[in-house]
């Protein structure tokens, strides 16, 4: 099977819990009204999205042989993406995160790292990656065996191949930052990054500066997500910063994951930068008015019909 996007690194199981309020005393239970799964994870999300806007999506990463391993494989099947070039890790947990969500929004999280820290390069098929269109990573901080000089040889065998290069950022809380990226960057076309975390990896404050930044290294396009201020994206000639649409937010995981999709759906269709950051900035409007990342999104033309309207 061939597809336009390979989409490698994390996916993780999330499952929410709110409202919480207040925690119930040691040894004791708490009922609570509303507590749910959703697919989670960067790459998996990504490529989840992709394949939900029409395009074809494959996802390469590392799962467990839990059943969080059994929900993550089955609902990115359910949306069509190709998870041949998944492996189950035995013995080893997949991905997964707690996240008590209080009744104001507030986000508070307990992650297991799991099977995806044992992701490798080894574990690309460049059989899939080199019939694609795109190879996107998502990404550094959270695929510690690619970070640094193996994502380096894996971007660059990738473009060799005639393949387009992409990443998202993720935050990264042991502090290592730039070097995770680093050795990527002259190998990639797009990067795409969230203000606050792009802050941190490149040491500049506005959205112009740190996609210049990122951009010296190499990429043409550098995408920067603003949140609730919506979008940024620079190119070598052209530069364009949307407004958020005004909606109603539930829940802003995985929007930026999200996004990454809407922006390489449209890149993948040879669509101008514009218009290629206003179906992100689309997909991550209505990604943040459902709980979780990689549902929201029905179809392109209702994506359309959103966006045309906003
Ligand atoms: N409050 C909001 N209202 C409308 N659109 C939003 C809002 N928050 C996010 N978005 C849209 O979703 C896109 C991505 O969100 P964000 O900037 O939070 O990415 P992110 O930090 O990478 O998110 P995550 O890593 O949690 O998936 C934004 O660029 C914007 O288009
Ligand atoms: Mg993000």
């Amino acid at each position: 099977m061939t597809v336009d996007l390979v989409s490698v690194g994390l996916t993780c199981a999330d499952v929410g819990a709110r409202p919480i309020d207040e925690y119930p005393e040691a040894g004791k239970l708490s009922l609570v009204p509303h507590l749910e799964i959703h697919m989670g994870g960067l790459a998996g999300v990504t490529a989840t999205v992709f394949s939900q806007l029409g395009g074809k999506a494959a996802f390469i990463g590392k799962v467990g042989t839990d059943g969080f391993g059994d929900y993550l494989l089955g609902a990115m099947r359910a949306a069509g993406v190709n998870v041949d070039g998944v492996q189950r890790v035995p013995g080893e947990g997949s991905s997964a995160t707690i996240v008590l969500i209080s009744g104001d929004g507030e986000r508070t999280f307990l992650h297991h790292t799991g099977a995806t820290t044992q992701l490798t390069e080894d574990d690309v098929d460049f059989g899939l990656v080199s019939q694609a269109k795109a190879l996107h990573w998502g990404g550094p901080a959270v695929t510690p065996g690619l970070d640094g000089e193996p994502i380096g040889r894996v971007m660059r065998r990738a473009r060799e191949a005639g393949v387009k290069t992409s990443m998202d950022t993720c935050y990264d809380g042991s502090g290592v930052w730039f070097p995770r990226l680093e050795h990527a960057l002259p190998h990639l076309d797009i990067v795409m990054s969230s203000l606050e975390e792009a802050r941190e990896y490149t040491g500049k404050r506005t959205p112009e500066d740190i996609a210049s930044f990122y951009r010296s290294f190499g990429p043409e396009v550098a995408v920067i997500k603003l949140g609730g201020d919506g979008i940024y994206v620079q190119g070598a000639d052209e530069e364009h910063r949307l407004p958020a649409h005004r909606v109603k937010v539930v829940d802003t995981t995985g929007a930026g994951d999200a996004s990454c999709a809407g922006f390489l759906y449209g890149y993948l269709q040879g669509w101008d930068l514009l218009r290629c950051a206003r179906l992100a900035n689309a997909v991550g409007a209505l990604t943040v008015q459902n709980m979780g990342g990689a549902e929201a999104i029905v179809s392109l033309e209702e994506t359309l019909a959103f966006m045309e309207a906003g």
